[in-house]
């Protein structure tokens, strides 16, 4: 079964396109707002706090997972434990990746926008609230924003007919050294800006007081986010490695240069909050205001902001292409469609959905579940409880029920060091003990259960 599968080519495709699913809106757009939100280095200490102690090992589980049945996410636990209701976390990945993907794609959309707007030059627009406006009154409009909403989905879909190893690796090779690059000159430039300071401070000093059950609990939704976890992608993926591939490895690897991302967005983001003198807690609107301001306050700020988020852009294409590889895979295998069919069907539904949510800040902005908009809701339901969730039951999965002989054949390959023994305790004790009893604590008392 494994030998006809595709397979990612090289081992560089193979951090990229792991890498290239975990980089993208959730480092860039997601993680300086959120941490924005929830007071700055507090939120940033308990995210590295997730990243490191459940995120890298159930990463390694996913991949185990992946690369041992080399299936979809539905069909993995479907061989593994036959008949067994484990394969409810087949179901979980498939909502949650509908869901993210639906409003994603919006978020895709606007930097689609910000392409055309920097490459105006924002219509000659440099102020702060001249920004603000401009930013307000496009994503509260509707068709605009829907529209590209559909055209990003249709990028998406053009490399997802064409299957995986042959777009997503090469765009992978070439986007994640460009996009880091350009990160560390932005950063350079926010770092000389008068309130740097400040805005460092707020990022990297942790205020104790400011840590509430609520903000633990998004800190750790952005853990799973920002690292694609908890919805089966990783095992989605992980079914196109080869047998040479480290997994532990791969897995370090990805968390550490995702986490390295979204600190230099951070880095960037924050000098110049307090610079402008915006308000860190501005929500989803964040990083499309602050962004072009430090844009314009550059010599070559066209080609700079034109070019930056071309490669924002280019990263949410190699994320959401991991998404809709979930449901692809999944029809593909468990229903006998066709690649091209499964592939209209994914898109369709998140079209569709994608539409809603863009509505969500325009005409729909009064609709309301729980409070939220849906494009609210989609966010805190698929980020902050079908994620943990999935990753909950896929550790336990691994730490409990799959045969230990699988996840030393797949972690050992043969080397049998002490170091790679020791490695392989510790990433099963998290995945048996540590990584299931936070995720339930932290839910017990974000949920306000406790
Ligand atoms: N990790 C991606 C990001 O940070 O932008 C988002 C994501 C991609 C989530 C793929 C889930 C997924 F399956």
């Amino acid at each position: 079964m494994r030998n006809d599968k595709a397979q990612f080519s090289t081992r560089i495709g193979v951090v990229a396109v792991t890498v290239g699913s975990a980089v993208g809106l959730g480092n860039i757009w997601r993680f300086p707002f959120e941490a924005g939100m929830h007071g700055g280095g507090a939120f940033l200490l308990l995210n590295l706090l997730f990243v490191f102690l459940i995120g890298i090992p159930v990463i390694c589980a996913e991949f185990i997972i992946g690369r041992n049945t080399g299936s979809n996410v539905r069909t993995a636990f479907r061989k593994l434990a036959p008949g067994e209701p484990w394969g409810a976390v087949g179901y979980i990945g498939l909502l949650s990746s509908v869901l993210i993907i639906s409003f994603y794609s919006v978020v895709a959309g606007w930097t689609m926008e910000y392409i055309f707007r920097s490459a105006s030059g924002f219509s000659g627009v440099h102020s702060v609230a001249g920004l603000h406006d401009q930013f307000d009154s496009f994503a509260t409009s509707d068709w605009r924003p829907a529209l590209w909403t559909v055209i990003f989905l249709l990028c998406n879909y053009l490399i997802l007919v064409r299957g995986v190893e042959k777009g997503i690796e090469k765009v992978s090779n070439v986007l994640m050294p460009a996009l880091f690059l350009i990160l560390i000159i932005f950063a350079v430039r926010s770092l000389t800006m008068p309130a740097a300071r400040e805005g460092l401070e707020f990022l990297f000093r942790p205020d104790f007081q400011k840590i509430t059950p609520s903000v633990v609990l998004g800190a750790m939704g952005q853990a799973f986010f920002s690292l694609s976890l908890g919805l089966g992608g990783l095992i989605t993926y992980a079914s196109y490695f080869n047998r040479r591939t480290s997994l532990v490895r791969t897995a370090g690897i990805t968390a550490g240069l995702d986490m390295l991302v979204a600190v230099l967005a951070g880095v960037i983001i924050f000098p110049a909050v307090f610079t402008f003198g915006m308000e860190p807690a501005a929500g989803p609107e964040l990083v499309f205001e602050v962004l072009p301001s430090i844009f314009c306050n550059m010599t070559g700020s066209i080609f700079w902001s034109t070019l930056f988020f071309i490669l924002l852009f280019l990263a949410s294409l190699t994320s959401t292409i991991s998404m809709s590889e979930i449901q692809i895979a999944y029809l593909m295998e468990e229903k006998g469609m066709g690649r091209r069919k499964a592939t209209n069907v994914a898109v369709l539904i998140a079209a569709g959905l994608g539409v809603l949510c863009a509505l969500s800040f325009g005409s729909l902005s009064g609709l309301r579940v729980f409070g939220m908009t849906l494009f609210g809701l989609f966010d805190y339901l698929a980020s902050n409880i079908l994620l943990p969730l999935g990753g909950m039951l896929i550790s336990l999965f691994v730490g409990w029920r799959l045969k230990r002989e699988i996840v030393d054949n797949e972690l050992l390959y043969g080397r049998k060091t002490i170091f790679r023994r020791m490695v392989i305790c510790a990433i099963m004790f998290s995945l048996r003990y540590v990584a299931p009893a936070c995720i339930l604590l932290v839910f017990l008392f974000g949920l306000g259960i406790f």
